[in-house]
């Protein structure tokens, strides 16, 4: 068993029940939007037994399409990961909520900040940050091309 998962919990009562006092246990952000909750499979695993890292860079630039789409209202692409930190390991079972706050609106792009939260198998309601990251989307027209984002 992890020592996370065996630790006594300290989250507070906005984000769930337990009290707990392990390090890694940390507090759901207020400021951003819970935009994709998803469960790590072991066919997501890589060589060590973790889930590969490629997969979870999948899921957040997913998730963290979710906030441009409201602006680029049509396609888009990514076209930047500006920064993308590994911060714990993702296990299978882990219930992983991604979290999202847009940082910059450009006149085509629109940048978020993504942030991961995993809880442990056995210890839902206990939240460790696992990654963050930062992305960058592009509105694009039907040739690919840069297309403005209108704001309201
Ligand atoms: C996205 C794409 C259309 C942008 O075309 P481009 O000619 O590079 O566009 P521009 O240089 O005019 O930049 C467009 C916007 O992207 C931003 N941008 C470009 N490169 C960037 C970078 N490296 N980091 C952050 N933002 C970047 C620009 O700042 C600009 O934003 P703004 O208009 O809000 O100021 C083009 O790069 C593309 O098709 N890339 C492939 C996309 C893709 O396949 N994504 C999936 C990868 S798996």
């Amino acid at each position: 068993m992890s020592s996370e998962s065996s630790a006594p919990t300290g989250i507070t009562a906005e984000a769930g029940a337990h009290a707990d006092a392990h390090p890694l246990n940390v507090h759901l952000p207020t400021d951003k939007e819970l935009v994709l909750k998803v469960i790590p499979m072991p066919g997501d695993c890589n060589a060590n037994g973790d889930i590969f890292g490629g997969w979870v860079m999948a899921q957040v630039d997913l998730a963290g399409s979710v906030l441009p789409a409201r602006y680029a209202n049509g396609r888009m692409a990514t076209v930047a990961v500006n920064q993308f930190v590994f911060k714990q390991p993702v296990r299978v079972g882990d219930i992983l909520s991604f979290f999202s706050s847009v940082s910059r609106i450009g006149t085509t792009s629109v940048t978020v900040q993504v942030e991961v939260y995993a809880e442990r198998f056995r210890s839902q309601g206990r939240y460790i940050k696992v990654t963050e990251a930062s992305l960058t989307y592009v509105a694009i027209d039907d040739s690919g091309r840069p297309r403005k984002i209108v704001r309201d």
